[in-house]
């Protein structure tokens, strides 16, 4: 079994989860549901990001100590997992101690190396991103973007990372993996930033200035930087676990690309002589009205609301469907609406329903034998073979809305399928035809929704359980095998009915 290692970002733990965040835990969630059903063997791994200013800030102004804070946030970030449905092997606190234990000894490790050293920094600092700014940083009128905050200038001793000396080494690196970052276009500005020469990376905080992190082991007199402490997460979480390091995908947002994931990180890795992972894939941002929803900009969602109000399947389906990996989508309510309405509680919970209701009404609730193919039955398995076959390519890709929209495409001829029966007819008649007919049909039917169910596993875990349940199917093997068309439920006895996605929604919504 091939080893697939993947992780999330880990969240800060200043505020609370958005729609944001909760869209990379599920995107994560279907590739790591889409790797298992394939057969591999998968750790996953989320977490938070707990050290720094800013949680310091925070903590103070709440009266409360840094690790209370970060305690009640990260629990807050924990909790949300179950409710989305995700299935993470671990969760990672870098205030835990394996992870400190790790980042302290990777750092003694590279300064005995001699790739940190010791110099002098001076520049503006912004406590907001946590960050030293450049002067390419500022706006044309010569301030600084409002995302930093405060900015003010200051000079101190600092020990450094020699990110520069691995500037060439990266270049060609990506270079020869240029799958290293998907989407490629990503990769692309990754290799344009590297034209610029890259400046050593300011690795520690005086602790004067910064308590709330981790001290550096060759000098207590400063804690780490913690962009620098929040990476080696994704290799603390597995550094005892043997076999599951290098990760396959590090799964995160743009924003976080640029220089952390693609610059820092890869050097880091190379400098200590760990493997690198096999690539870093950025996703979008959800926008409110076209803004980036976030915390500060006050337009943040609560996934947790549309989980109560709609379940977490339907909410996942959404972010699945409607955002293309890599760029960004637009989230309201209105557009949440309107998938819920005519793709889930439309289109599919009304074709289960029809399934059960027909083979209870004309089969006595057993799934029949079917009989030979005529031309709507071999078209609608026809169909099917060229959705498995590039559902299954697109899944691959990252296409995920592309592969949901298919698979729609296909649960929409299903329906279309049964008009064109109309057991209904087929019922009341008298012909021994018509009834061998009604059997195919019958047969038919919930073969194909057993197909749909499979193929919207990874995307929909409860509510596909619900279907295979009704339908009497006990999942087995792997997804290519119980993707392809078999009958596999002739015999089979279906549930009376179930209410998968209840409707009407907005009007029992409205104020
Ligand atoms: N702590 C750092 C990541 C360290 S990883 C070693 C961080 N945290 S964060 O809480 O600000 O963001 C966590 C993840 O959520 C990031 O990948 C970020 O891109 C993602 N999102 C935050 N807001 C988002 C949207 N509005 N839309 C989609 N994802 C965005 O960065």
């Amino acid at each position: 079994m091939a080893e697939f290692y993947i992780t999330t970002a880990i969240d800060y733990v200043n505020g609370s989860p958005h729609i944001g965040h909760a869209y990379e835990k599920v995107l994560t969630d279907v590739i790591a549901r889409h790797r298992r059903l394939l057969g591999d063997s998968v750790y996953f791994l989320t977490g938070t990001d707990e050290h720094g200013q800013k949680v310091q800030q925070t903590a103070r102004r709440k009266g409360v100590s840094p690790q209370q804070f970060a305690d009640e946030v990260s629990a807050e970030f924990r909790a949300m997992l179950p409710r989305l449905g995700i299935s993470n092997d671990d969760f990672i606190r870098t205030t835990e101690d394996r992870h400190k234990v790790v980042v302290r000894e990777l750092l003694q490790r590279l300064f005995d190396k001699g790739d940190i050293y010791k110099g002098e920094y001076r520049g503006f600092y912004s406590t907001r991103s946590e960050q030293f700014l450049q002067e390419k940083d500022r706006l044309p009128d010569g301030s600084w973007p409002e995302i930093h905050g405060e900015v003010t200038e200051i000079i101190e001793p600092n020990y450094f990372f020699r990110l520069r000396s691995y500037q060439g080494w990266l270049v060609d690196f990506l270079s020869k993996n240029e799958d290293f970052v998907f989407p490629r276009y990503r990769q692309k500005q990754v290799l344009e930033f590297l034209k610029d020469p890259l400046n050593d990376l300011c690795i520690s905080r005086p602790r004067e200035r910064l308590e709330w992190g981790i001290p550096l082991p060759f000098d207590e007199g400063y804690v780490t930087y913690v962009w620098f402490d929040a990476l080696v997460n994704y290799y603390s979480a597995v550094a005892d676990k043997p076999g599951i390091w290098p990760a396959a995908w590090h799964v995160i947002g743009k924003d976080i690309l640029l220089p952390p994931h693609a610059v820092y990180w890869p050097i880091m890795l190379h400098a200590a002589g760990i493997a690198l992972p096999k690539g870093v894939l950025a996703h979008g941002w959800w926008l409110t009205k076209g803004e980036k929803m976030s915390k500060s900009a006050g337009n943040a969602f609560n996934p947790l609301d549309l989980v109560d109000e709609f379940g977490a399947d339907a909410l996942r389906y959404f972010l699945i469907r409607e955002m293309n990996v890599g760029q960004d989508g637009d989230f309201s309510r209105e557009l949440f609406l309107v998938r819920y309405n005519s793709d889930l509680a439309n289109d599919l919970g009304n074709l289960a329903n029809r399934v059960l209701n027909m083979t209870n009404r004309f089969a006595a609730a057993s799934v029949p034998a079917p009989g030979a193919d005529s031309e709507a039955e071999a078209e609608l398995k026809s169909l099917w073979e060229t959705t498995r076959a590039d559902y299954l390519q697109l899944f691959e890709q990252f296409q995920f809305h592309t592969g949901l929209e298919r698979l729609f495409a296909f649960v929409r001829s299903i329906n279309g399928y049964i008009e064109k029966r109309a057991p209904w007819k087929l019922g009341k008649s008298a012909e021994p035809a018509d009834h061998a007919l009604l059997a195919t049909t019958l047969a038919t039917l919930a073969e194909a929704l057993r197909l749909a169910s499979v193929a919207l596993r990874p995307v929909m875990p409860g509510a596909t359980a619900k279907i295979d349940a009704v339908l009497g199917y006990v999942p087995s093997g792997t997804w290519s095998d119980e993707l392809a068309w078999g009958q596999r439920l002739s015999g089979s006895k279906v549930a009376t009915a179930l209410v998968l996605f209840p409707r009407p929604l907005a009007a029992a919504k409205a104020p």
